[in-house]
């Protein structure tokens, strides 16, 4: 069986409802009612938990089990710490499946994920994919650059703002560039995991057919929803100071993560799919027309 943990989010939801529909069975981990309720109407065996609390992952795995590992937080709230989540987390997930036996583990983790990196993000990522390495477990992981499709939260946001705003703010010069995968894509990717996961052990770096800069992305999605926009470049600095200030809000609009993130080019070899894939991701702008509504 296909084991899902983060089904409920953007990137969960999609392979939910692919796997479900290709009639694989999946148990799915919910961390509250309303989302084991929404993974139940799609056909999933929801398993109430977290993997920040150990307890509750005691014996939810059997030995034929595949583990698809998609939790992450790009925010930190409260309790829920990028060193609790992704690296407790997956430690706590891991050792489950350690003691379960299963089959095979894979991991999402993010481009540019390195113990060095310049945000706590990246390195706790790195962080996790440690434990899974070190675990003695069968192993994929990969490491996408930004996914898109319908309801992912980058995109969401920015067709928000370009709705109600004749002007979109552009942090920086946005020139850091960007390997957008359309979620399509992925799942093709993951589909091959999961039917052949011996072929696909160790660490894979994904990213689209372009390397877009932050300020393509943003008017390729303009064009996309039939708006016209003028794009208006905020220094950094003003920026970051924005987001200190903006920090103290429950769900503020960026963090200074975010914006570290997006100082630095977040790309792969632009053949990566094809050569360890086989095929041709689509490019931003067919990905967009097809999920886009003008
Ligand atoms: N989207 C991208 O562009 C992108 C790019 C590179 C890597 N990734 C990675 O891909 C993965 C999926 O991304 P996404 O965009 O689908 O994220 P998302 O929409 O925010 O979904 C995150 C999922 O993790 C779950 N979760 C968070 N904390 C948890 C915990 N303590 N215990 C159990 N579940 C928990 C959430 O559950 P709730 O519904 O209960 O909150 C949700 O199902 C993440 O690891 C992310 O870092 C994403």
């Amino acid at each position: 069986m296909i084991f899902i943990a983060g089904a409920s989010g953007f990137v969960g939801g999609h392979l939910v409802a692919h796997l479900r529909e290709k009639g694989f069975a999946v148990k799915a981990l919910a961390r509250s009612a309303a989302a084991a309720q929404r993974l139940t109407a799609a056909g999933c065996t929801a398993i109430t938990g977290d993997i920040t609390e150990p307890e509750t992952l005691r014996g939810i795995l059997n030995p034929e089990d595949m583990v698809i590992h998609l939790v992450g937080i790009i925010l930190e709230q409260g309790g829920s710490t990028f060193q609790r989540v992704h690296v407790e987390g997956t430690r706590n997930l891991v050792s489950e499946a350690k003691r379960a036996g299963v089959s095979h583990f894979f991991y999402q983790s993010a481009l540019g994920a390195d113990l060095k990196g310049i945000t706590p993000y990246l390195r706790t990522k790195a962080e996790a994919e440690e434990i899974l390495k070190a675990s003695g477990l069968s192993y994929t992981i990969f490491r996408p650059s930004l996914i898109i499709g319908p309801w992912d939260g980058f995109t969401k946001k920015m067709l928000e703002m370009i709705k109600i705003s004749p002007l979109t703010p552009i942090p920086g010069d946005g020139t850091s560039r960007f390997q957008p995968l359309y979620i399509k894509d992925w799942l093709k990717c993951i589909m091959r995991v999961i039917e052949t996961p011996d072929a696909y052990p160790g660490v894979y770096e994904l990213g689209g057919p372009q390397q877009l800069s932050y300020s393509e992305i943003v008017q390729l999605m303009t064009e996309s929803s039939g708006r016209a926009r003028i794009k208006v470049n905020i220094p950094m600095g003003l920026m970051k100071i924005a987001a200190s200030l903006a920090s103290i809000l429950p769900s503020p609009p960026v963090t200074l993560d975010q914006l570290l993130m997006l100082e630095q080019d977040n790309i792969t070899g632009i053949d990566t799919i094809e050569k360890k894939f086989g095929f041709t991701p689509m490019a931003l702008k067919q990905a967009l027309s097809e999920f886009i509504k003008k």
